[in-house]
């Protein structure tokens, strides 16, 4: 089948950290294609991401929430949007344990406001960028397929989940076409400084206690945001509506692993480590059987996570007036509530 071909694409979520580094992947590679960037800028959104795109003349951004559906449908029909990557989210597991509600009302009512507007305007080809964390935790062996269950364990997961759900059922119902991917924990630069890898780079930079929750020996796939990002537009333009698409780094690590590799890289002693109160209903394993998208998209993540780890903590070291920045004062009362129960072990 002829790829789908993308000239106005609307993106949600874009100044965060995967959807700003979709926004330029695919302003590059796709020199026909228009973006508009659809975000409420919230704490993890910063447009400084973005900068410069704008004399591009080829990018937009909007400042707007996705559960407004009057301005999504207003949009898609002004600028002809024929696609939508849905990124916009609350995206971290641990504010979803301190407080689940902005995640329902982002991610599941959010992502049923896009789809209700997408089945109006018609013709709008729907990429929900979802997560392995919706098939719940594996024991010691086997990887996630897009045949396991959904089985979400946190807040975070369980909301998008149920967007997955919804996905398939506007699909169903209503014809939207939706192509849903689910990718392991990325990495690189522009992440927010509370998800683990920028986390333990810049306490690690400042002498902190690094604090690894639990035994440390919970594992992630760690994928390259760029790898990620090449992946959605495999899905984006070639992906078959009604399916899911599973995609990893191939880069299964334990938590205290990372910490360590951290440490070494900035010449820090060990004894910053720190393990603390775990993580309530903590996934203990993801792993991903990327196959399928392997098969049928062409996707082949390229980054080692060696090289990738090393280039990201000099991306932190070199830019550390952004970092700086996004660390806000509501950034410091979310680590007063997250932090401040979990003494030392
Ligand atoms: P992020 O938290 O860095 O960015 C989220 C963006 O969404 C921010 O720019 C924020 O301002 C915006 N946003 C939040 N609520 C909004 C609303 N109501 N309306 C409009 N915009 C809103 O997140 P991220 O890490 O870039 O993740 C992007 C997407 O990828 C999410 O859907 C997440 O579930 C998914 N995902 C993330 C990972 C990961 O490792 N980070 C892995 C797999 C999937
Ligand atoms: P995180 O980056 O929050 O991603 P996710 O929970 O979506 O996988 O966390 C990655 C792993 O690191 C997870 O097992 C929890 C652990 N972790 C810590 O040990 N300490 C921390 O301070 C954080 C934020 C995470």
């Amino acid at each position: 089948m002829a790829p789908h071909e993308m000239k106005n694409i609307l993106v949600t979520g874009g100044a965060g950290f995967i959807g700003s580094n979709f926004v330029r992947l695919v302003l590059e590679r796709r020199p026909e294609a228009r973006v508009v960037n659809l975000d409420l800028l919230t704490y993890a959104g910063n447009p400084e991401n973005l900068a410069g795109l704008e004399n591009t003349g080829r990018y937009e951004f909007v400042r707007g929430d996705i559960c407004d559906g009057g301005l999504a449908l207003e949009l898609m029909q002004t600028r002809k949007i024929d696609t939508l990557i849905n990124f916009a989210a609350e995206s971290h597991v641990d504010r979803s344990i301190l407080s689940g509600s902005d995640f329902v009302r982002t991610n599941t009512l959010g992502a049923q406001t896009l789809l209700e507007a997408a089945s109006k305007a018609g013709q709008v080809r729907f990429v929900q960028v979802s997560t392995d964390e919706v098939y719940g935790s594996l024991g010691e062996r086997g990887r996630f397929t897009e045949e396991s269950p959904l089985a979400p364990n946190s807040p975070y997961s369980a909301s998008k989940a149920a967007a997955d759900l919804l996905c398939r059922a506007y699909g169903r119902t209503f014809g939207v076409p939706v192509i849903i991917t689910r990718c392991s924990n990325n990495y690189g630069p522009f992440q927010f400084p509370e998800k683990l890898i920028p986390l333990m780079i810049i306490k690690a930079l400042g002498g902190e206690k690094l604090p690894v929750y639990g035994d440390g020996m919970h594992v992630r796939d760690w994928i390259h945001v760029e790898d990620h990002c090449a992946g959605l537009l495999l899905a984006a333009e070639r992906g078959i509506p009604g399916e899911a698409y599973n995609m990893g780094g191939e880069a299964e690590t334990t938590n205290v692993v990372i910490v360590k590799s951290i440490l070494k890289l900035l010449g820090k002693p060990e004894t910053l480590i720190s393990y603390v109160k775990d993580r309530p209903g903590h996934d203990r394993r993801y792993a991903i059987d990327s196959g399928k998208a392997k098969r049928e998209l062409g996707f082949v993540p390229i980054k080692d996570f060696e090289t990738g780890l090393r280039e990201t903590v000099q991306w932190y070291l070199a830019n550390e007036r952004w970092w700086r920045r996004v660390m806000s004062r509501e950034y410091m009362d979310y680590c007063e509530r997250n932090y401040s129960g979990r003494l030392e072990r």
